[in-house]
């Protein structure tokens, strides 16, 4: 695929191909992931966390998350960018919701907007798909409602909320969603989600029988390194590999070993 739409990612899904999806904040890295072929980027408002510090999603605003994306979209030649709509950019009402995405697709030239819940949020996807803006949902965790639920841990494991899982996902589906993150549910629950619905299901901690997979790009290269979910595999050690180049740095420097002489003028 030469460049990934939201379209293309349906096609994927219909051809039973997996989509692969990473979070980017800035255009260095943006330019990396772009480079290497992963289909989706997603703006995470995990930003708020791994950029900003925060210890929840909750602080990031809308004019950081336009910065965040618009670095992005000017790293990427062929990924399809996603941006989350912060909390509190669309929860209070509908044209509320169409303002904040609206602000993100002109100022930051992101192709997607992403936000959390389902029934709830039903009429503001609508608003925002009424003006031709692709909506992703994002189901399961919810780390906009952590105060709701108190802790981080799997979602969906009783019947009652697994079935409100279920419907919610066919309602985004008929709503106009394009594809849907299921976050931290058991891995038959999310299997089951993703036959029930023609769009992609794109996983976090929600097992291998789901249509595609994202992680946090700073967790997967190890740059994080006190988080340790089961669903995180980690393909590099770079908090370890950063700090030993950092420390070498540093010892050069003290040491008057950098510069040397063919590093100077
Ligand atoms: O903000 C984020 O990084 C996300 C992913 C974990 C799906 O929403
Ligand atoms: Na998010």
């Amino acid at each position: 695929y030469k460049r990934i739409t939201t379209k293309t990612l349906v096609d994927m899904k219909k051809k039973g191909e997996k989509i692969s999806m990473l979070t980017a904040y800035d255009f260095t890295m943006a330019k990396i992931v772009d480079s290497a072929g992963i289909d989706v980027i997603l703006v995470g408002d995990s930003a708020s966390n791994v950029m900003a510090g925060h210890e929840t999603t909750l602080p990031i605003t809308l004019d950081q998350m336009i910065y965040h994306a618009a670095s992005v979209v000017r790293g990427i030649e062929r990924s399809l960018v996603v941006v989350d709509l912060p909390f509190g950019s669309y929860q209070s009402d509908p044209k509320e919701a169409l303002r904040s995405a609206i602000r993100i697709m002109k100022e930051s030239g992101g192709h997607a907007v992403k936000l959390e819940g389902g029934k709830e949020v039903k009429e503001s996807i609508k608003r925002i798909l009424n003006a031709g803006i692709p909506v992703m949902g994002h189901l399961g965790l919810t780390p906009q409602s952590i105060y709701k639920f108190g802790t981080y841990t799997v979602r969906a494991k009783e019947e009652e909320e697994a079935e409100k899982l279920i419907e919610d996902a066919i309602l985004l589906e008929k709503t106009g969603c394009f594809a849907i993150v299921l976050e931290k549910v058991p891995a038959k629950l999310a299997q089951q989600v993703a036959e029930k619905i023609s769009i992609p299901v794109i996983g976090i901690g929600a097992g291998n029988g789901v249509d595609g997979q994202v992680l946090v790009t700073h967790d997967m290269l190890g740059m994080t390194h006190e988080f340790n979910p089961r669903f995180l595999r980690r393909y590099l050690d770079l908090y370890s590999d950063m700090k030993n180049a950092f420390s070498q740095y540093s010892n050069d420097v003290k040491s008057g070993d950098f510069p040397n002489d063919s590093e100077q003028y």
